[in-house]
């Protein structure tokens, strides 16, 4: 007969939740969602050993657990932090986490320019976002940005270093989920980049990935930069037949065109289901897939402002009294209002 495993009780700003042994406290807040989950520029659950380079999922840790109920001494990384029995957290509540997140953000933003107006990834980058909640208005930083030229590497994929802020997800899932990887972080420091050794191309069925798991504008897609702000597009969910992957993607259509194809992803921003490069960049064809719907974007993003889904429930929609068409202006403003902290591009 299993013995039924003891879960460990976490509270964060104030909710409670019982997760498994080994779960870490970014895990459990994603348990119990909505805005206390902090941040996370590098951890990517799909990939194994990510978490921990980049500290923007700093927590305050008030109490350590039943057992010992210290406090932390300093703020922990809450990817990489397992949780304790009876431990609280402190988020949103900690002055000293918001004033670290504040500090990470300038410090992500030191070599980072601000080319959001150029850049693909504009609308969906989670250093954005960061920089328009805990940003500062000017950089304090005297000395020259590091600078690099665009790179191509591989026939699909440009490589802006300038943006990059090492967070090693690509290099993870070049690892994790192909058979070469020949791409990683070379140099330490301030002089580390990402590279390919030899300048070799990056060239196997699944690399695509790679730019998915990008939460900069480091990573893009050649064949759809510059072809449309990611907010003027409609993702749909479609499916297709292929031998390589499970063929289910998001395309992101501008009109009849298919703009670009990306993997699903759900809330975190983390893909559901790889996708192989045959899908991504070889089936631009609306032809070859069977497209099911609207895609619903739960990441808090300007790109779940593209509300031209219905209700999924309208039954309830009907018996509220307030139960009328919205048009599309109404919906994006209603979805505003919903998200207080939503930043308007
Ligand atoms: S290229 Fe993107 S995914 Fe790779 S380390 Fe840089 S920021 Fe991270
Ligand atoms: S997400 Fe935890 S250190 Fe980067």
């Amino acid at each position: 007969m299993s013995e039924e495993i003891k879960k460990f009780k976490i509270t964060i700003d104030g909710q409670t939740t019982e997760v498994l042994p080994g779960t870490s406290i970014l895990e459990a807040a994603r348990q119990i969602g909505g805005k206390l989950v902090p941040p996370a520029m590098c951890y990517y659950k799909p990939l194994e050993t990510s978490g921990g380079r980049c500290r923007t999922c700093l927590v305050e840790v008030s109490k350590g657990s039943d057992a010992d109920s210290r406090p932390m001494p300093k703020l922990v990384a809450s990817c990489r932090t397992g949780v304790m029995d009876g431990m609280e957290v402190k988020n949103l509540t900690s002055e000293k986490t918001q004033e670290a997140r504040k500090a990470v953000t300038e410090f992500l933003l030191i070599n980072h320019p601000l080319d959001c107006p150029v850049c693909d990834q504009a609308g969906e980058c989670h250093l954005q976002d960061l920089g328009y909640e805990h940003g500062v208005e000017a950089t304090r930083i005297e000395f020259e940005r590091r600078t690099f030229e665009p790179e191509d590497i591989g026939p699909n994929i440009k490589l802006h270093m300038n943006r990059c802020i090492l967070c090693a997800r690509c290099v993870l899932a070049a690892n994790q989920l192909t058979e070469t990887r020949e791409h990683g972080i070379l140099f330490r420091g301030e002089v580390a980049e990402i590279s390919t050794y030899l300048n070799k191309a990056l060239d196997n069925d699944f690399i695509g990935n790679v730019i998915d798991v990008c939460p900069v504008g480091a990573l893009t897609d050649r064949t759809s930069r510059f072809a449309s702000r990611v907010w003027f597009t409609k993702p749909v969910n479609a499916t297709c037949e292929c031998t390589k992957c499970s063929g289910t993607a998001v395309l992101w259509m501008k009109g009849e065109e298919i703009v670009r194809v990306t993997a699903r992803k759900d809330q975190f921003d983390e893909i559901i289901d790889w996708i192989c490069n045959e899908c991504r960049w070889e089936k631009k064809d609306a032809k070859l897939w069977n497209i099911e719907g609207p895609r619903h974007i739960d990441r808090h993003s300007v790109i779940s402002l593209n509300h031209y889904e219905k209700p999924k429930n309208m039954v309830s929609l009907l018996n509220n009294s307030h139960a009328k068409e919205l048009s599309p202006e109404d919906e994006a403003e209603s979805a505003v209002k919903k998200d207080s902290n939503f930043n308007l591009m």
